[in-house]
């Protein structure tokens, strides 16, 4: 098994195979977990427009910037153009603002965070209540993403939450093509068939929710929703069998099959013992057994938490989940 700390991107760039997510963590959450993940050894952080933590990730980076105890050039920024700005003449005004945000001249990586856009609105997301959406031209949008290529604000350009069709519109009109696509991708929701079609196109793949986003029913409760019954994918018996074999945790073990699969992993933890632990993954192997063991625990769409299960979504064109 290659053992891949980084991984290729085109054009000879590389991506920390282990970076940090930050969804659902608000501006102080994220300045204590930037710094334990930089002490650490992270130097990958995903975020987005969406997360409202732009501003705080860009003081934290500032500040180990300034102090020279990092570079610009050794971090990996990935942000996300909204669903709100899926129109080509929003994409220049939201990569300025997340890059303003985030106090820097560009980001690693600019991803189109979903397929559909939503009616335009200036501050935050439209709520689930009263969600609308717009006519999407995914090839018209992509094409102002590569002029922020040109532009030196993004060194690269890709897609989140598109299927294999969408992923390969763009790539047919594209200059610059994808060099990534971040889906969410776990042991329970393996998506083998777009995994393949990604890596043959040289997309790298960036598994989200990859210990099955433990805290989704957190975030529903903040937002006045009611709980769902979610997979526990984290503490599958098998998963915990896996832990025990190798003295890991069963985080570590999900984690670590996606890398063993050339698959990007972004967990998300406010908690520096927990970011320390997403991070060791790479002073063991799990065997050919092991791997048998967890590409048996498929179950594939039933386990889809983000399902974008709204009935607006539904009726759009470019929903891109099996009905
Ligand atoms: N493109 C998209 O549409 C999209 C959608 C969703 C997510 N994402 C990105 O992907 C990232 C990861 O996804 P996610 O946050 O949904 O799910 P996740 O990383 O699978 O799970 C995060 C949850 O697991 C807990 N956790 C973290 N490490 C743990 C460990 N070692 N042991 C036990 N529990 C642990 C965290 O709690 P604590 O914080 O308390 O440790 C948090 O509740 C996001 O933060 C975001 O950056 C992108």
């Amino acid at each position: 098994m290659a053992e891949k700390i980084f991984m290729d991107m085109p054009g000879g760039r590389k991506m920390p195979a282990v970076g940090l997510g930050t969804w659902t963590t608000d501006e102080k959450e994220v300045e204590t977990a930037l710094n334990a993940a930089f002490e650490t050894g992270y130097r990958h952080i995903d975020t987005a427009f969406l997360y409202k933590n732009e501003a705080a990730i860009g003081r934290v980076i500032n500040e180990w910037i300034s102090s020279k105890k990092l570079k610009r050039e050794d971090l990996f920024i990935t942000t996300k153009l909204p669903m709100q700005a899926m129109h080509k003449d929003r994409v220049e005004k939201f990569i300025k603002t997340s890059l303003e945000s985030l106090q820097l001249d560009y980001v690693d990586l600019y991803l189109i965070h979903g397929p559909i856009g939503t009616k335009y609105v200036e501050e935050g997301a439209p709520t689930t209540a009263n969600i609308e959406t717009v006519e999407t031209d995914h090839i018209a949008i992509w094409k102002k993403l590569e002029e922020q290529v040109d532009a030196g604000r993004t060194k690269a350009i890709g897609l989140s939450n598109f299927n294999i069709r969408q992923i390969d519109r763009v790539l047919k009109s594209a200059r610059i093509k994808p060099s990534c696509l971040q889906v969410e991708l776990n042991v329970y929701l393996q998506q083998r068939e777009l995994v393949k079609f990604c890596q043959q196109n040289d997309i790298v793949v960036v598994a989200y929710a990859p210990l099955g986003s433990p805290g989704f029913n957190e975030f529903l409760a903040k937002t006045g929703r009611e709980p769902r019954k979610l997979p526990d994918v984290l503490n599958d018996k098998t998963i915990v069998k896996a832990a025990t074999k190798h003295k890991k945790t069963n985080a570590q073990i999900l984690l670590r099959y996606l890398l063993q699969k050339n698959i990007v992993v972004i967990p998300k933890s406010i908690n520096p013992a927990r970011i320390k632990e997403n991070i060791n993954v790479f002073d063991f192997s799990l065997d050919a057994a092991d791997m048998k063991a967890l590409d048996d625990l498929e179950v594939g769409e039933g386990a889809r938490v983000f399902d974008l299960r709204v009935p607006k979504f539904m009726d759009h064109p470019e929903f891109p989940f099996p009905k």
